[in-house]
């Protein structure tokens, strides 16, 4: 989120879907081979339940976790666990103070551009033997997505927002590898899978998205365009995939590991 920007993340609406939403989080966990003791920063951290997941799970010593949502760090500050701290910041200008053994960030980075110019800065958070591990998603080309944009593109949203649409900023899988690479990191995992999520119904896929890619149409219109967006978007996506009961939300997802020499 731009520092200024109104703060439309909501806490309730994202974990709507926990369950679904967790999965990636245990499978990046799962890639993750570290010493215990370590210093963790977990970017993107949100409500932070996972955020204390994964300092548990690597015996942490000390973990950091980053968002820059007010409404999600006051989640995280119900959190009490020792080694564990949460910070407002920009992952792209925030800096750990020191040599990070684990850099964490699951489900955020699709939020910031440029990724070979940010992967470059995450790799100089490493210590030696620090690991790097990103789960983004990359499903830019469902119909989730690019019927928002086309929904966005019509009047009047288009007047509203500038002709804003959301763009995808990550990259393909084997574009990764070799970024990894070319920083200098080894025993490299990049995989590209597909979550098969069962929605009761294709609706359901609004409230989805709600808690998530909408976030980024919503402060761009007043509130009450918002509604109607969302409305149309609704009706757009019933026409495009069906009223499907259940519906399969075919998921993919990007995972990543990759290690600093010693
Ligand atoms: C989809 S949530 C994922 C939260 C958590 N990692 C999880 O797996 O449940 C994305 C989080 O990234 C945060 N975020 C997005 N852009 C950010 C940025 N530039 N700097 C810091 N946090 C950001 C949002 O505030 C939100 O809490």
């Amino acid at each position: 989120m731009a520092p200024g920007a109104a703060d439309v993340w909501s806490p309730a609406q994202y974990e709507r879907f926990r369950a679904e939403r967790e999965q990636p989080f245990w499978d990046l966990l799962r890639l993750l081979d570290v010493a215990p003791n370590g210093r963790v920063v977990d970017l993107g951290c949100g409500t932070g339940m996972l955020t204390r997941e994964l300092h548990r799970a690597v015996r942490a010593r000390e973990t950091v976790g980053v968002d820059s949502s007010d409404s999600m760090l006051a989640r995280a500050a119900e959190i009490d666990e020792d080694g564990l701290q949460f910070v407002k910041g920009d992952i792209g200008r925030w800096s750990p103070d020191g040599a990070c053994d684990v850099v964490f960030s699951n489900a955020a980075l699709q939020w910031l551009d440029d990724h070979p110019r940010l992967f470059k800065r995450l790799r100089g958070f490493l210590a030696p033997n620090g690991v790097l591990a990103v789960q983004v998603p990359s499903n830019y080309d469902h119909e989730s997505h690019t019927v928002a944009a086309e929904v966005a593109l019509e009047e009047p949203f288009a007047s509203a927002t500038g002709g804003y649409t959301r763009e995808s900023t990550v990259l393909q899988p084997e574009a990764y590898a070799e970024l990894l690479y070319a920083l200098g990191l080894r025993d490299l995992h990049v995989r590209l899978q597909v979550y098969c999520h069962e929605l009761s119904s294709t609706p359901d896929v609004v409230e989805w998205v709600r808690g998530t890619l909408l976030t980024d149409y919503q402060p761009r219109m007043p509130e009450a365009m918002f509604d109607e967006y969302v409305t149309r978007y609704r009706q757009r996506l019933l026409d495009t995939l069906g009223d499907q009961r259940p519906y399969l939300f075919a998921f993919k997802r990007i995972l990543m590991r990759a290690r600093a020499a010693p």
